[in-house]
């Protein structure tokens, strides 16, 4: 409800105010004046000078002893001196020298202006601060000591689009998957490290189809969970499925888990377990039926079947059966004794 004018006037004021707070005139006067009545400078004490009192036009005769520029006024008992201040790095001989401008942090130490130990220079503002790391307390950004940082809400915080490296000592950049980088610590997504100039997932994660900022873990062995096929590719002939979010293997493949299908005359495609094998669930075999193209004799699906020089073959002791599985009934025996007891038969015949 304020109207822009008097905003603006508000705004001056301020403006005025702060301004005569921080002129050596202002609010410092009151640390430079040594109450000594005066009407000539020599009438002062050491490095001060008489100055007339306010409204000074009309009372020009009687003034008052103030320090010079530069010197601050220091009472000991009735004696009121001129000191000289003394900035970061100069030369001292009492703390008050230092303090008057840098501050309760600031001592004179060994003839020289410092900053207290844990505590910092801050040249912007010519003062010393309490040092703050990150996560540590902070009244003002000028206690916070890491480069890119301010305070905020009471810690020392890293910018914007910035955060903390391992040991907290300093800010590092976020930098995305694919974005230029220089040091693993500046990746932000998780299991994500700078490779080749870029941030990328880690060699045991892929990058998500679907968010690009998301590093996803790689599947190592059948039935481990996965959300996409590409978390599944490093076990040759797997994909994901979708609906329990496993890794299986694809169409036409089987792992070692998987079972053996016989011809059974009670009931079809009976199945049999497979003997697990070493690097079984690294790997998806191709299921082959008899006769086809194997490579080992995981690959040949029908049971009691082998790989025999590159097909697979029913095993010692069975058949092939018409319908293409491996039986050890006895039913050629059986025709051969039939055939021949017909060729028998015949001969006693004629
Ligand atoms: C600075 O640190 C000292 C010692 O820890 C403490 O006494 C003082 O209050 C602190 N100053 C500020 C402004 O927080
Ligand atoms: C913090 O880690 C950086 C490397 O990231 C190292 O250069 C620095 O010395 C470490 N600082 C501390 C205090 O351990
Ligand atoms: C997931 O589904 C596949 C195909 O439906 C199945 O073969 C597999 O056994 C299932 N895995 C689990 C852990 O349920």
């Amino acid at each position: 409800m304020k109207s822009p004018l008097l905003n603006s006037l508000l705004v001056l004021l301020q403006f005025v105010i702060v301004s005569l707070t921080y002129d050596d005139r202002g609010i410092m006067d009151s640390k430079r004046r040594t109450s000594n009545v005066c009407r000539d400078t020599s009438e002062c004490p050491t490095n001060a000078i008489c100055e007339p009192r306010s409204g000074g036009v009309y009372d020009y005769m009687e003034g008052q002893c103030v320090c010079r520029n530069g010197y601050f006024m220091k009472a000991s008992g009735k004696s009121r001196e001129c000191i000289e201040i003394a900035d970061y790095g100069e030369l001292c001989y009492m703390n008050e020298q230092c303090e008057f401008r840098l501050g309760k942090e600031s001592f004179c130490n060994n003839g020289q202006c410092s900053c207290k130990s844990n505590s910092h220079y801050v040249i912007t503002e010519n003062a010393c601060f309490n040092s703050s790391k990150i996560g540590e307390y902070c009244r003002l950004t000028s206690n916070c000591v890491v480069d890119k940082t301010t305070c905020q809400q009471g810690q020392c915080r890293c910018f914007r689009k910035h955060h903390p490296n391992l040991n907290k000592s300093k800010c590092l950049r976020d930098i995305n998957l694919n974005e230029q980088c220089f040091t693993d610590d500046e990746c932000v997504v998780e299991n994500s490290h700078c490779m080749s100039g870029t941030c990328q997932c880690k060699s045991s994660h892929v990058r998500s189809e679907e968010n690009d900022q998301l590093c996803l873990p790689l599947a190592t062995s059948i039935y481990q969970s996965c959300q996409q096929d590409m978390q599944c590719s490093s076990i040759p002939n797997a994909v994901c499925e979708s609906t329990n979010g496993t890794c299986v293997c694809q169409k036409d493949h089987h792992d070692i888990n998987a079972v053996r299908i016989i011809k059974d005359s009670s009931t079809n495609d009976e199945l049999v377990t497979f003997e697990i094998s070493f690097n079984f669930f690294q790997r998806c075999w191709s299921s082959v039926r008899l006769n086809g193209i194997c490579e080992s004799d995981e690959n040949c699906v029908i049971a009691h079947s082998s790989c025999i020089n590159k097909r697979c073959v029913c095993d010692e002791g069975f058949h092939e059966t018409r319908d293409k599985f491996c039986s050890n009934a006895q039913k050629v025996q059986i025709s051969f004794l039939v055939v021949a007891l017909v060729v028998f038969t015949s001969m006693r015949l004629f």
